[in-house]
């Protein structure tokens, strides 16, 4: 049996979003709705792997939802809505914590990074989160995953997961082994203070990341002050290994004018940065300030964004039921079989 393409990703409501996750998530997301049949959701259940303050959790997740729409995504087209929306998740996810092996999240990077020195004081949540994430995808046995680079390890263990939930149920084929949309200069956008470091909500300085709702003149001004060397731009991408700050502006560049490095660095082979800082300010503006704009547009009516997540979580759900009954049925849970010939 070969699985009818279907495009799932999510984004958590844990801070302000940033030019990383616009071109490594959103920006692709809207790409790939004219072609394919696309869930996308606010990952609130993942969010809670760290503490989130009550008060505000809703609000943020709001956010990352005027997020999508700002980029263009289309209600009516793809799916949106708030994971804790559709229970799928988390009882698959259950079932996906008996399937995944100790050892195989042990091997975690993400996990080890978020939990630090003090492993012992993590939630459970931290460290069974890619469990979780394997749920996500599988309940609507979607096939293709647009997400940051540094997902991609997160992605191999939901195919593991979807393999061995198969050969442990003799059911070959009923999960697909879903594949990361990893490509592109925006899959991993660096730290505007340190090209060796991600673009992350949680870094302390904002002065590392262009937020999605930062004015013209913010960004200008965290572009003027980005961490760069004293070379001249080369004409060759190659000539960029080792140059880590030199190679995070020229990337962010090429992804967002839609060119590659090699076609961007034509223009500015043999320039300093005193000439291509303005340049590179002037396509962060235009590509930018429109999306936090809408954003603010959307965030003015929170409840046509209401409307919107909800009608989502109900479309979601009508697709995750069925399959989650099918799991039932194959695990052997009682009165789960008889639910299946009565359909
Ligand atoms: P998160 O902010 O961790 O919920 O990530 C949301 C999405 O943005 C995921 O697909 C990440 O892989 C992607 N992402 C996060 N940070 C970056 C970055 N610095 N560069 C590219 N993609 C990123
Ligand atoms: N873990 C992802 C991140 O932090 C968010 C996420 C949760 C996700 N579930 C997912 C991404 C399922 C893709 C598919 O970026």
């Amino acid at each position: 049996m070969t699985h009818t393409p279907r495009v799932l990703s999510g984004v958590q409501p844990s801070g302000a979003l940033h030019l990383g996750n616009y071109l490594g998530a959103l920006k692709k997301f809207v790409d790939l709705q004219a072609t394919h049949d696309c869930f996308l959701f606010v990952a609130d259940l993942h969010a809670i792997t760290v503490w989130q303050e009550p008060a505000r959790l809703a609000d943020q997740t709001r956010e990352i939802a005027a997020a999508y729409l700002a980029a263009g995504l289309d209600p009516a087209r793809a799916t949106l809505f708030p994971q804790s929306a559709v229970r799928t998740h988390a009882e698959l996810a259950w079932v996906f914590n008996c399937v995944a092996r100790l050892g195989w999240l042990d091997r975690m990077t993400q996990f080890k990074e978020k939990s630090g020195k003090h492993k012992e004081r993590s939630s459970v949540g931290l460290y069974t989160y890619p469990v979780l994430q394997a749920a996500d995808i599988l309940a609507y046995r979607a096939t293709h995953v647009p997400v940051g680079e540094d997902q991609k390890q997160h992605l191999e263990l939901s195919r593991d997961i979807a393999q061995k939930f198969n050969t442990d149920f003799e059911a070959p084929d009923f999960f697909p082994l879903p594949e990361p949309l990893i490509q592109g200069p925006g899959a991993r956008v660096m730290s505007l203070r340190d090209g060796s470091a991600k673009m992350s909500k949680s870094d302390p300085s904002d002065q590392s990341r262009i937020n999605l709702t930062d004015t013209a003149d913010e960004i200008a001004g965290k572009i003027r002050r980005a961490k760069t060397d004293a070379e001249p731009l080369p004409d060759d991408p190659d000539a960029l290994t080792g140059r880590p700050e030199a190679n995070n502006l020229v990337g962010i560049y090429a992804a967002l004018s839609g060119e590659t490095k090699a076609e961007a660095l034509v223009r500015f082979a043999g320039q300093g940065f005193g000439a291509f800082k303005p340049a590179l300010a002037e396509v962060v503006v235009a590509a930018m300030t429109p999306v936090g704009e809408a954003m603010r547009r959307y965030l003015s009516d929170p409840a046509e964004i209401d409307r919107v997540l909800s009608d989502g979580a109900e479309r979601a759900a009508a697709v995750a039921e069925p399959i989650l009954a099918e799991v039932k049925a194959k695990v052997g849970f009682w009165g789960a079989a008889a639910k299946m010939s009565q359909t």
